[in-house]
């Protein structure tokens, strides 16, 4: 049996004044899928989000939530929880209070209320709190009673834009694995908002990419980690090392290419179709390089560099190696005996044809 659709864009564009800052946007989102709506800041995630919950009209286009078209129909009649980007419980109500709200609105009786407020402030851990008001909470406090209001009303949908970007590193970190833990607790179709491509990898089902109001890739983690549809997204997610190149050889599935300033490097042949004598793009991500001694035995790519920069980021080493013209960026988890990574020193850098990406370059 196909899944069940719980949302579904169709054709959706916005417009404000003059400016299209949403367009050709479609998804489908099954039920109980966690999608992340990931992108720079101004590529039209909140509008988005907010055309889905009701707040903002699409100016083309459909929306259907569980199968039926809500266009035009207001948030409140939506059965959505929403967690905005900005704190929004009310000061002047207690955690208990802000937490019911949405039930006292639907004019659920106050023994429920209670039964039911209690259970998603244990569901965030935090039963201790519910007669404080929000000032007397820390910022990741704040955010999981904000989550636990959108979650009281047991909406079919939740609504999250960037619960978490207010809050230090090691607390988002937190909060992520709670937001995890719940949703494979309770299972709630969420839509979640972010410009932070880690928390996306880490949280979604699958990822919608967007660039400047247009949709650049759909895809599971892995889909937009390893197969980007473009080099925004692939730049997007992580660093990377570019290359400017031209296909020299073409052998079965390997392609040579030689670089702008000399570097020959084979590459694994990419499913768009690229010719001998083209120009294409090369990406090699920094985690994908392995330093070797200059003189190791050739294997599949090397090039010979010299150390020019290192920064020492605890779990791993960042080194620049300069080869020629070029310089590329490694991730260095472990050193092999014998290598130094002092500034001038002379190191080889190696790399699987496979994990080389081509992209089509500019024709000419
Ligand atoms: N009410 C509005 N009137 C006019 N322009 C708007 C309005 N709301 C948003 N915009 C513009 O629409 C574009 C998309 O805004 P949006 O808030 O959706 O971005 P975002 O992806 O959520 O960014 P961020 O990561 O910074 O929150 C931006 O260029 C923004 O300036
Ligand atoms: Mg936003």
């Amino acid at each position: 049996m196909a899944a069940k659709i719980d949302v579904e864009l169709r054709n959706i564009k916005k417009v404000f004044q003059n400016n299209v800052v949403v367009q050709n946007f479609n998804l489908q989102v099954e039920q109980g899928e966690f999608i992340s709506f990931l992108g720079p800041s101004g590529c039209g995630k909140t509008t988005t989000l907010n055309m889905i919950a009701g707040f903002l009209e699409p100016d083309e286009g459909d929306l259907f939530i569980k199968g039926q078209r809500m266009n035009g129909v207001p948030p409140h009649k939506r059965e959505l929880g929403m967690v905005f980007q900005t704190y929004s419980l009310f000061p002047h109500m207690t955690v208990a209070e802000n937490v019911a709200y949405g039930l006292k609105l639907r004019k659920v009786s106050k023994t429920e209320m209670q039964e039911r407020s209690k259970r998603v402030l244990e569901l965030v851990k935090l039963p201790h709190v519910a007669d404080r008001y929000p000032k007397q909470l820390s910022g990741g406090q704040r955010q999981r009673i904000a989550i636990a209001r959108a979650l009281v009303i047991e909406p079919s949908l939740l609504l999250l834009d960037e619960p978490l970007s207010n809050l230090d590193a090691k607390l988002r970190e937190e909060l992520r694995d709670e937001l995890k833990r719940l949703h494979q607790e309770i299972g709630v179709t969420t839509i979640f908002v972010t410009h932070d491509q880690e928390e996306a990898l880490s949280l979604s089902d699958r990822i919608v990419v967007l660039n400047h109001g247009h949709v650049e890739q759909i895809g599971t983690p892995a889909d937009i980690y390893h197969r980007p549809a473009s080099e925004f997204v692939h730049t997007f997610i992580g660093k990377t090392n570019k290359l400017e190149g031209r296909v020299v050889a073409r052998q079965d599935r390997l392609l040579t290419v030689e670089t702008q300033s000399g570097l020959r490097l084979k590459a694994v042949h990419p499913e768009r179709a690229v010719a001998e004598g083209d120009a294409v793009t090369v990406f090699i991500r920094p985690e994908k390089i392995r330093l070797t001694a200059a003189d190791a035995p050739a294997d599949a790519n090397r090039a010979k560099g010299k150390v020019e920069l290192t920064s020492f980021l605890g779990a791993f080493t960042e080194c620049d190696v300069r080869i020629g013209t070029e310089v590329l960026s490694v991730k260095v988890q472990m050193l092999d005996p014998g290598l130094s990574l002092s500034i001038g020193s002379d190191i080889c850098c190696q790399w699987s044809p496979e994990d080389v990406l081509i992209m089509p370059g500019e024709r000419g």
